[in-house]
This record gives C-alpha cells, structure tokens and sequence, in this order.
C-alpha cells in the first residue's frame, strides 16, 4: 500500500468516525431522534386526540387520499404530543412547520414521534410524499394556544378527552 492509499484510507475512516460523533451528539445532546415504527399493535382506523393529563396529549391520525383524520387540533401551550401516525391506503408522509416533526404513513404500521409545543400559533402540517391526484390538498393544522384562550370543549366529544378507547400507549405496555 503507497502512501497516498493510506492517506485515502485514513480520510475515510476519520469521516466515518466523524459522522458517527454526529449521530451519537444528535441523539444524546439535542434529543434527535427517528420515528419509531411499530408493527405489533394493529393500526387504528380513526383519528383521534386523546387527553392524558393537562399538558400530556396522544394523536392518534390517520392519513387517507387525500386528507388526515383528524385534520385540525388545538393544544394549550407547553403540551406534549405523542404521535402515532398510520395510512388507510398508500404511503404519505406527516411534516408539521416549525417542528422537527417528519414522519412516513405506512399503511399496517404505526408511526411514532413525540413533540413538545412551547410556542403558541398555528402550526400547519402537509403530506410530504406524492400520493396521487389531490396530493397537494392534504394537509391540516395544530393551533396552540395559550393558557387563557384554550378551551378544552374546543377538542370535541367527551370520549376523545377521557380517552378510554384505542390507548397505544396502554397496549404498548413496556414499550412505551
Ligand atoms: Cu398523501 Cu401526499
């Protein structure tokens, strides 16, 4: 082996080693993380958002040609959102503006990603994969409000806030 072929070989393995670091740093320092998939739980059909606690809430949408289920939430300010995304149909995707939020919608899976909302606004979110014809209508919208303006009857029926029916977190048992 020549020097130069050394030198190559020694580059590669300190940017390997460097991405590494990068992905190591991503997790641990700043939390970075992918969607987990979950394959053993079968997907729910319809959406729904389900109160845990004041600022715990878990979404559970699904994504169809061409819309969400649900389509338009309201949080107060500060919550936490579990997300657990599926597909009636074919692949879509699920990217919220201003949050780290990118996820894929398989049908027969479960998507899951958690975020926290600290800042009050409409926060829109759209179908990131070609799907078809109306591909480009599908897309909906998490409004956070703040303390004083959320109302929690704006979040619909009694049985999306008690939550009773269809908890993957409960089903989950030690997953979660
Ligand atoms: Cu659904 Cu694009």
């Amino acid at each position: 082996m020549d020097r130069a072929e050394k030198q190559a070989l020694a580059w590669s393995v300190g940017v390997l080693v460097l991405f590494m670091a990068a992905i190591v740093a991503a997790i641990s320092g700043w939390g970075i993380t992918v969607p987990d998939c979950i394959t053993d739980v079968e997907p729910f059909e319809e959406g729904q958002l389900i109160q845990h606690d004041n600022l715990h809430y878990e979404l559970q949408i699904v994504a169809h040609m061409w819309y969400f289920n649900p389509a338009q939430i309201e949080l107060p300010v500060g919550a936490t959102l579990d997300i657990y995304l599926t597909s009636a149909d074919v692949v879509h995707g699920l990217h919220i503006d201003n949050t780290d939020i990118n996820m894929m919608a398989i049908p027969g899976q479960i998507s899951y990603l958690r975020v926290k909302f600290d800042e009050p606004g409409t926060y829109h979110f759209l179908c990131h994969e070609y799907c078809g014809i109306a591909h480009h209508m599908m897309a909906g919208s998490i409004v956070v409000k703040s303390p004083e303006e959320f109302q929690p009857e704006d979040m619909g029926t009694d049985e999306a806030l008690n939550g009773s029916a269809g908890d993957i977190e409960g089903e989950m048992g030690d997953e979660s």
